[in-house]
């Protein structure tokens, strides 16, 4: 008998090895969060924004993304980004109107996912998708995003990225 791997388990799976053969030997972060931002949006079903805050100090500012144009500027500790900034943990919200202390950026946006990004014991940003369906994000979501983000940042050059934020 062998166990059914869940469908979301392979597509995250094969979502990785399409980033590491798209970004190459490129190091540079914002290269890197550009193209996995894009890749994102463009192949998960039913989402309507996807990008990168990058954590300056006791902020998050506005990297990489892909939608509509966003709020620039979230301290740590609000919002749905800035929760999953201080707890370090992912945070899947089913229904962004239940959630206290929501940022809306888009009116669309029924659903959220934010997971951290930590390099060793240092938070450097969050990704965050959002999506017009209610109850869009599973666990197999937030493992499966987790993981893409362990490839972005063990390729990227971390101290490059860091002379321009305040980490
Ligand atoms: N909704 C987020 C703000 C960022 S946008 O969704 C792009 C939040 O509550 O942190």
């Amino acid at each position: 008998m062998r166990r059914e791997v869940p469908l979301a388990v392979r597509a995250y799976e094969q979502l990785g090895e399409e980033l590491t053969a798209l970004w190459s030997d490129e190091t540079d972060f914002f290269v890197r969060a550009a193209n996995m931002a894009a890749l994102l949006f463009w192949r998960l079903p039913e989402v309507n924004w996807v990008g990168f805050y990058l954590r300056d100090g006791d902020d998050l500012l506005l990297g990489p993304f892909q939608g509509r144009p966003a709020c620039q500027r979230i301290p740590i500790g609000r919002g749905v980004c800035g929760q999953a900034a201080l707890r370090r943990q992912p945070i899947i919200v089913p229904d962004v109107s239940a959630f206290p202390d929501y940022i809306a950026c888009s009116p669309e946006t029924r659903a959220e996912l934010v997971v951290p990004m930590v390099a060793g014991d240092v938070l450097c940003g969050v990704i965050d998708l959002d999506s017009p369906w209610l109850d869009r994000f599973m666990q197999e979501d937030a493992q499966g995003i987790q993981q893409l983000v362990h490839r972005l940042i063990a390729g990227s050059d971390l101290k490059r990225l860091q002379r321009y934020y305040r980490w």
